[in-house]
């Protein structure tokens, strides 16, 4: 009996149940009412007077340990969430996970302002939905004057008689028609301040970013060096060329002393940073009413290197942007000293260079939201 009682406490003391089964199958087997306790303290009875002194304290002490064991594995248990084993074969290899992929367009936007921003350059943004004198009067667009036409928009709110026929055409329609409705056109700009203007003006989607330049300019002081990359709107019809979204990267460096030859530089740097070194470009004269002299900005094909292809129209050159001085009126309006000041700005779509980097045909591409168009971009990480 004596070796009995060894031979479990030996077995209670390197008991470790795994869960609270293995722990009921310790308590009926040592302490049930079946229990080989049980079955020992029956043996005690028929051991004889002298055997019952030596062993009983042995017994008990037996009895004491089975059940403080079990006690304390119990509350042990309680506290511990229970250790299931899974029915899963853990050994299988495991499903991977779908990588999501930056968009296209959010790929080349932050390598444009990554340039930048080594630059010198921060980036500012500003609301889409524009008043007229951010998006155009400030930008030295007369009210009646054809260049509106360029950036025809959506308008979300008229205030003012309007003058400008292109914007109650449907997409496409008409353009170069602007002022056709005469009789209504009034003239408001010499009678009131640029404050009343944006309060009186209309409402619409940005055409550009340039919007957020003068929105800038009018807070701060001089000098400004900033970039304003986001959404802008214009009355297309949509193809492949075209579309009434996309997105723009414009520049505004306004300081003492600044010069063309500044402007050059930084889009020389720029470009050569983008499409790789020896990339060249040139600069073609253009109009846009906010800057003067104004030019077109081309780069030598990074697709054909010069020699001429389909991307490029077999021309060897590209056009990314338009750039040019900031017209002194502009700077004026937004309250800067146009003697003291001078500054360049630039403006580029994020779209035709992203046609260009990834060799894309279709706008449309870029807000279909086809997966399969998408995935091929997982690899670029930005
Ligand atoms: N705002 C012009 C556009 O959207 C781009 C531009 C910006 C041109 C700055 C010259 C200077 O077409």
């Amino acid at each position: 009996m004596q070796g009995q009682i060894n031979q479990y406490t030996v077995e209670i003391n390197n008991f470790q149940p795994a869960n609270a089964a293995e722990l009921e199958t310790f308590r009926i087997r040592f302490l049930g009412t079946k229990g080989l306790i049980k079955d020992l303290f029956d043996q005690f009875k028929t051991v004889s007077a002298e055997e019952k002194r030596s062993m009983g304290k042995g017994l008990n002490e037996f009895k004491q340990l089975a059940e403080t064991k079990y006690q304390s594995l119990k509350e042990q248990l309680e506290k511990q969430p229970e250790k299931t084993v899974s029915k899963e074969d853990l050994t299988l290899p495991g499903t991977g996970f779908q990588l999501g992929s930056r968009h296209p367009l959010s790929l080349v936007r932050n390598e444009i302002i990554d340039i930048f921003k080594r630059l010198g350059f921060v980036v500012a943004e500003g609301p889409e939905i524009e008043d007229d004198w951010h998006n155009f009067s400030a930008l030295n667009f007369p009210e009646e004057h054809p260049a509106r036409d360029m950036q025809d928009t959506f308008f979300i709110s008229k205030k003012t008689s309007s003058t400008s026929a292109a914007n109650s055409l449907s997409p496409g329609e008409g353009r170069g028609e602007a002022g056709n409705n005469g009789d209504e056109i009034k003239n408001t700009s010499a009678q009131t301040s640029p404050k009343e203007r944006e309060l009186k003006g209309d409402i619409a989607l940005r055409t550009h970013t340039s919007s957020v330049q003068v929105r800038m300019m009018e807070a701060g002081k001089p000098p400004f060096r900033a970039i304003m990359p986001g959404r802008v709107y214009r009355n297309e019809a949509i193809s492949a060329r075209a579309h009434c979204f996309f997105h723009q990267v414009e520049g505004l460096y306004v300081d003492e002393n600044v010069s063309f030859a500044d402007l050059k530089q930084t889009l020389y740097h720029f470009v050569q940073e983008l499409y790789g070194e020896g990339t060249k470009l040139r600069f073609r004269p253009s109009y846009f009413p906010f800057t003067e002299p104004s030019a077109e900005m081309d780069v030598s094909c990074s697709i054909c290197k010069g020699a001429g292809c389909q991307m490029c129209k077999y021309s060897g050159w590209v056009e990314i942007l338009g750039c040019g001085m900031v017209d002194p009126n502009v700077l004026e309006n937004c309250g800067i000293d146009s003697e003291k000041y001078t500054g360049f700005a630039f403006g580029m779509g994020i779209e035709r260079i992203t046609n260009l980097k990834y060799q894309i045909r279709d706008l449309r591409l870029f807000s279909e939201n086809d997966v399969r168009f998408l995935k091929q971009f997982q690899t670029e990480i930005s």
